[in-house]
């Protein structure tokens, strides 16, 4: 157990980023609530997510999270959820078949829903109100009672995180992750563009093993893995009272979990060492992951490193690096080095979307798809340089056929944002983009594998 630490110690360190409660007794009466009801996730699954990072530690797996920058209340349906399912699966079977290598799949899902916002008010026409924080908080319509911190909205968050988990468990058990099912994670509005060729091609080399296999006695009967597949969820831990509230002691092992995602990272702006968040990311045993942006201090990182895993534990530890295209190859390589110098096991994971968040012409938000993939490739690069392995990927995606980046074989330029431009936040990949950049990652990983079997025989 953690030295000094207590569920509520975060509550003594400087917090960035939580909203104010008008009425804290409503607020606390909603946590009590919520303390009270079900986990939804398991410990032993969020110990079984730290072993499948610690295979990536040691560049033997590859991490795939993705997910909507932020979920909201009123795009909750099941086929949001089972779109962004079989966009995921696409990508990690390019991904595995293409650079033979085992996919860890998380969501940023069924949790995904605070966000800190670098204004705290937002100005229209003279008239100034809090900012909107993310579903769980309040409401995005831009007048004062939307734009109030409102309690009752976590009941709202777990109960759709719950829903949303329920789904997502059925599909990656139930027969719909089911290798033979390949052909129909294809989504039908993604273009006749390459990637969709690509993938169809793809798909029938994975049938003819399938057979092959079969006829060698191996199939979805007797291999788990052939016939349902591990889907983690994951979130920013930015609203502690609700992390707090889902927190509680494994009667296995005695330590504590939040069971609200396997997985919690800590946003670029709120990992301070001293800060309340890190103080309570450190008691509580899911694997954890830092978002690590350019202003990053080295020294400092690898005191947070320290603070949260004591023992090096590996898979406990990501860091999520969203530097920029531009700034990549100026900000990564000395962080990578101090941190290998130190000994830290960690999976190094790429963001290479916020980094890399644009105003178009004509003021939506959005993000250019060559310089995300700008940003992937130096990524690998520096870490070859490095002698590190670059271990995964972390995106905002949905299944949607939205028009929110900009580029890709769709070409969709600035003009065509307002088209169908649906995010609550941060401008997120389509399916065409996301497996247009999974085909590209498969390339660059399979370089990565036969340079690291290749130093193994030596
Ligand atoms: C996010 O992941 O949505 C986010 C806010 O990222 P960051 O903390 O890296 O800015
Ligand atoms: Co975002």
């Amino acid at each position: 157990m953690n030295k000094d630490w207590k569920l509520s110690s975060w509550k003594n360190k400087p917090a960035k980023h939580l909203p104010i409660y008008k009425d804290e007794a409503a607020l606390e009466s909603v946590l009590k609530k919520i303390s009270r009801y079900p986990p939804l996730v398991f410990a032993g699954e969020a110990r079984n997510l730290e072993k499948q990072l610690a295979e990536v530690v040691n560049g033997r797996a590859f991490l795939l999270q993705g997910g909507d920058c932020a979920e909201s209340f009123t795009e909750f349906n099941p086929n949001n959820i089972r779109d962004l399912f079989k966009v995921i699966l696409q990508m990690s079977v390019v991904l595995t078949f293409g650079a033979s290598c085992p996919v860890v799949k998380v969501g940023r899902i069924a949790g995904q829903f605070a966000k800190p916002r670098s204004q705290e008010t937002e100005v229209k026409n003279d008239i100034s109100l809090p900012s909107y924080k993310g579903d769980i908080i309040n409401k995005i319509d831009f007048d004062e009672n939307s734009r109030e911190s409102n309690p009752q909205r976590l009941i709202q968050a777990y109960n759709q995180s719950a829903a949303t988990l329920n789904l997502l468990r059925a599909f990656a058990q139930g027969g719909f992750a089911n290798l033979k099912q390949i052909h129909q994670w294809n989504l039908n509005y993604v273009d006749e563009g390459q990637s969709k060729e690509k993938f169809e091609e793809m798909a029938k080399r994975i049938n003819e093993c399938l057979i092959f296999m079969e006829a060698c006695g191996i199939n979805d009967q007797n291999v788990r893995q052939m016939s349902e597949t591990d889907f983690f969820t994951s979130h920013e831990a930015l609203l502690l009272p609700f992390e707090e509230a889902m927190t509680r002691i494994d009667s296995t092992t005695g330590r504590w979990y939040d069971v609200s995602a396997h997985m919690l990272w800590v946003g670029d702006r709120t990992r301070q060492l001293d800060g309340a968040h890190v103080e309570f990311v450190r008691g509580i045993s899911n694997p954890i992951g830092i978002k690590v942006g350019p202003t990053t201090n080295t020294d400092e990182l690898v005191k947070i490193i320290d603070t949260i895993n004591p023992n090096n534990t590996e898979g406990r530890m990501t860091l999520i690096c969203r530097m920029g295209a531009e700034k990549i190859s100026s900000k990564l390589p000395p962080l990578i080095s101090s941190i290998s110098k130190e000994g830290k096991k960690v999976v190094w994971a790429c963001d290479p979307m916020h980094g890399n968040t644009i105003k178009a012409s004509n003021g939506y938000k959005t993000r250019a798809l060559t310089n995300i993939i700008s940003e992937i490739e130096q990524f690998f690069n520096i870490h070859r340089a490095e002698g590190t392995y670059p271990g995964g990927i972390h995106i905002e995606m949905t299944g949607q056929d939205v028009t929110e980046c900009i580029g890709g074989v769709q070409e969709i330029k600035e003009s065509d944002l307002k088209s169908r431009y649906h995010t609550y936040c941060d401008p997120r990949l389509n399916a065409s983009q996301s497996l247009e950049l999974a085909f590209l990652m498969s390339e660059f990983l399979k370089e990565e594998r036969i340079r690291i079997q290749q130093t193994s025989k030596i």
